[in-house]
């Protein structure tokens, strides 16, 4: 979906009133690139809304249209960084947020850009309703383990935290609905195993 500016300035805490034009719960996904994700979620669930943030407008630009192609008018684009998703977005006013392939950001020095750093992890929280799920995919090993590894340890404390290290082989798999998004499809065709871990926020 496609929107002037204005309506974006005025849009924190009335994406559904604004935009969307029903009372359905929200769906985020963060770093969503060409939004494969989105699309393919909106596609299935024409009950829910979903919005898909990246900082790459050419990326965007590939989601976006293929939403207005197909009409799938519960499908939103927004670009900006995800660090200054509290500016567009009220507190509780998501219901899940999707983490899809993040760079891995292996090395220390950039610790604080990988999107489950816990600085990401205090944004998601405020911004989600109660109960509200994060969900979190990667072909990479480093950052999996290293987000397991804050949630396991209590640094953000979590509940029904669920994961796998082999998404394809797990009963979780389910969940996935078929979807890959661009780089799934790159890493898991060079044979790497896709973890997937979800959580809640304790609160
Ligand atoms: C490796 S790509 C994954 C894209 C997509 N989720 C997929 O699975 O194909 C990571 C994406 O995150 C975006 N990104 C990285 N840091 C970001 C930030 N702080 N705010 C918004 N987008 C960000 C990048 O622009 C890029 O499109």
């Amino acid at each position: 979906m496609e929107a002037g500016k204005s309506l974006f300035e005025n849009i924190k805490g009335s994406w559904n009133q604004e935009l969307f034009r029903n009372n359905q719960s929200i769906t985020l996904e963060v770093g969503c690139g060409k939004g494969e994700y989105t699309i393919g979620l909106s596609r299935k669930f024409a009950d829910r809304n979903f919005i898909g943030v990246d900082i790459k407008g050419d990326r965007l630009w590939v989601g976006s249209r293929q939403a207005i192609k197909e009409n799938l008018y519960n499908a939103a684009f927004l670009r900006t960084q995800v660090q200054f998703l509290d500016q567009f977005f009220e507190v509780g006013e998501l219901d899940e947020i999707w983490v899809t392939f993040p760079d891995p950001r292996p090395k220390e020095r950039d610790e604080k850009r990988r999107l489950t750093h816990p600085n990401y992890l205090a944004i998601y929280k405020k911004l989600l309703s109660k109960g509200g799920w994060v969900k979190f995919k990667t072909d990479n090993t480093g950052l999996f383990n290293y987000t397991l590894d804050l949630l396991q340890t209590g640094v953000i404390p979590v509940t029904e935290l669920t994961y796998t290290h082999d998404l394809y082989k797990s009963n979780l798999f389910l969940e996935h609905f078929d979807i890959m998004t661009k780089y799934e499809r790159k890493f898991s065709s060079q044979g790497e195993n896709i973890k997937y871990l979800k959580f809640k926020f304790q609160n």
